[in-house]
């Protein structure tokens, strides 16, 4: 770049030199210096913002879905593990987008309180003597003291004065209505997806663990505990902070947790495998009540519907 000579653009030291074009040259490099001072300042500014807020998260995960909030639809695409090749492959099933979705549109907080109902009474019947008791529908299986009882067989004919079939209507109808929106959201279609087992009811307190079944806490991989699974779902029944306190959803990650506070009808729903590595806080006070809803791409780990017979 040619530059002016200072004496050169002075006017009075030389009239005839024609420096009319070149004395902006100064004006110009000062007014760049000003933009270079001014990103270098928010450049900074950033940086520091950044900083601050990964120290932040240090501590704190950052929350996807706020018990407050009425989320339509949140959806966060993470890369698959390779937890799906050591399985069979169903094409159009098997997770090849893998994720994490949230929404409380699903199911209303109506249903999701009538559902809640079922659950109540069918736990009332048994209950952990640790803080995580479960009823599975499908197989009858329910936490009584340290251990399970079948409860179709325990009632037989008596379980028709306990539920009714609109109670098992409506588990079918919400089942059904999972089943679509994960469908949707990973592009897939839902009649290639089977309810799988164990799809439970929980119902969890403060009460310490007395067996390693009301150690619910851990971190855990679905597809690796249950090798069906290919898609969990979970329907919260009640509220974080509301009807409890802990017992927050946390998808763990390398630097920030990612957490999802239980809401009365949120539906959470995600790939089964390793990308979506997950614990559930202790539950400090209160009674925390959800249904797990698994679905496999393979038929031949289909479960059917419950029925009242
Ligand atoms: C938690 O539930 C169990 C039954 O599963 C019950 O025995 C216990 O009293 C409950 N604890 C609290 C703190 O409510
Ligand atoms: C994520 O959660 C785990 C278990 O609660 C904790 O040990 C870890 O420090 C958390 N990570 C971050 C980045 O917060």
């Amino acid at each position: 770049h040619l530059t002016c000579p200072k004496l050169a653009c002075e006017p009075l030291s030389n009239p005839h030199l024609n420096c009319t074009k070149k004395d902006r040259l100064p004006q110009e490099a000062q007014r760049t210096w000003l933009r270079i001072v001014a990103l270098g300042v928010s450049l900074a500014l950033v940086t520091f913002l950044l900083w601050s807020s990964a120290g932040i998260d240090d501590d704190v995960a950052e929350v996807v879905a706020h018990r407050g909030e009425v989320l339509e639809g949140r959806f966060i695409e993470v890369p698959c593990s390779e937890d799906y090749d050591g399985h069979r492959r169903f094409e159009g099933c098997t997770p090849r987008k893998c994720g994490r979705g949230v929404t409380d549109i699903v199911i209303t907080r109506e249903e999701a309180e009538q559902i809640r109902r079922i659950a109540e009474k069918g736990l009332s019947l048994g209950g952990s003597d640790g803080g995580a008791s479960i009823l599975d529908l499908h197989s009858g299986a329910l936490s009584v003291g340290k251990h399970f009882v079948n409860l179709y067989r325990y009632f037989g004919d008596k379980i028709q004065t306990i539920f009714s079939e609109e109670d098992f209507q409506l588990y079918r109808d919400i089942r059904q209505k999972v089943q679509l929106t994960i469908a949707e959201a990973f592009g897939i279609r839902a009649s290639l997806l089977y309810l799988t087992k164990p799809t439970f009811f929980s119902r969890i307190n403060s009460t310490e663990a007395q067996t390693a079944h009301d150690e619910y806490w851990h971190a855990h991989v679905d597809k690796v505990t249950y090798g069906s699974f290919d898609y969990t779902s979970l329907l919260y029944l009640s509220d974080y902070l509301e009807d409890f306190g802990g017992g927050r959803f946390v998808f763990m990650e390398e630097g920030s947790n990612k957490t999802v506070e239980p809401r009365a009808g949120r539906v959470s729903f995600f790939t089964s495998g390793s990308e979506n590595l997950h614990r559930v806080e202790k539950v400090l006070w209160g009674t925390r009540y959800a249904i797990t809803i698994a679905f496999t791409c393979n038929p031949d780990h289909g479960i059917e519907d419950p029925v009242l017979t």
